[in-house]
């Protein structure tokens, strides 16, 4: 898509970018973040991104964020979010230090643990402790903080927090995972209450199925999934899609969203008959 939102002069926050895997069966595959970050780029925003374990990933996007914005400020920072307590604060001050303000702030970053068993809820404590760490406390920290320097400088912006059709549709093999998206949706309704009248608005993507790193190891079952009819669209989602979204909410082009959810899922949580296959 091309761009159509002007983000020129604004400076954008982002979680989670630079995951990839080289595959025989699909090709290079990337995650959203990446996507995020070059529409956010392309849009004119200058931008500070974070990774944690794919190193060579984000310094390959970081070089291409910079011949495709030369000039531009473009940063890559490792952030652990599972040691969340001091990495926050780091990662603010930085982003500030180098940006000067935070404009948008995109929580994307996010980790998953499948149930190997087939009992339900048989999900180790330290691994539900870890996604909660990683999915919710990281971006409730670096969103109180993000809102901080932005009440601060008296320069309102844009919070963006990825969940998951998880919300509307639990799942016995990832239930701890389901959680934690709960909990970022608890964040959204307190945040969009508490500071809408500072001019910070908050948004929430409850994604459907995205063809990434996350889902590589189950894409192959995915796309027949969704081919057979379980999403209306018939296809997984393409990580630019959620990249249009993030750059339209923070153009400000539609001024009086905010607290909202948005399902981005091709119809995957409209519940329908048809898929319950009843009259067979
Ligand atoms: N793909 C889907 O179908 C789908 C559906 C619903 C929601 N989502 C959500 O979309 C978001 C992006 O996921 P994705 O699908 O793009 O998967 P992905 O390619 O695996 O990306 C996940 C990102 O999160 C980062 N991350 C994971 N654990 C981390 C940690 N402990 N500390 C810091 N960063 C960490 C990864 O960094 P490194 O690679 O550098 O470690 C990576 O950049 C997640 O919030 C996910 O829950 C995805």
């Amino acid at each position: 898509m091309p761009n159509v939102y002007d983000l020129t002069g604004k400076c954008a926050l982002l979680t989670g970018a630079g995951s990839f895997k080289e595959t025989v069966e699909f090709g290079r595959v990337e995650g959203i973040g990446s996507a995020i970050a070059r529409k956010l780029v392309s849009s004119g925003c200058d931008l500070l991104f974070t990774y944690n374990r794919s190193v060579e990933g984000a310094k390959a996007l970081e070089e291409e964020l910079i011949r495709l914005a030369p000039g531009r400020r473009i940063r890559s920072a490792s952030f652990d979010a599972s040691r969340y307590a001091e990495e926050a604060t780091r990662l603010v001050a930085r982003a500030e230090a180098e940006l000067g303000r935070i404009d948008l702030l995109v929580n994307n970053l996010g980790t998953t643990y499948i149930v190997p068993s087939e009992i339900p809820h048989d999900e180790p404590a330290a691994e539900v402790e870890n996604l909660m760490r990683v999915n919710f406390f990281a971006a409730y920290e670096l969103s109180k903080r993000a809102v901080a320097s932005m009440l601060r400088k008296r320069a309102p912006g844009y919070l963006v927090n990825v969940t998951s059709c998880s919300l509307t549709m639990p799942h016995s093999k990832r239930p701890a995972y389901g959680i934690t998206k709960h909990a970022l949706h608890g964040m959204l309704r307190e945040f969009a209450s508490a500071y809408g009248r500072h001019g910070i608005r908050i948004l929430e993507l409850q994604l459907g199925i995205f063809e990434t790193v996350m889902t590589l190891p189950r894409l192959a079952f995915y796309r027949e999934l969704c081919a057979r009819g379980a999403v209306p669209l018939g296809r997984p989602g393409r990580p630019d899609e959620v990249g249009d979204l993030v750059a339209f909410f923070a153009s400000g082009a539609c001024d009086y969203l905010h607290g909202s959810e948005i399902r981005v899922d091709g119809g995957l949580t409209i519940r329908s008959f048809d898929t319950l296959k009843l009259e067979d």
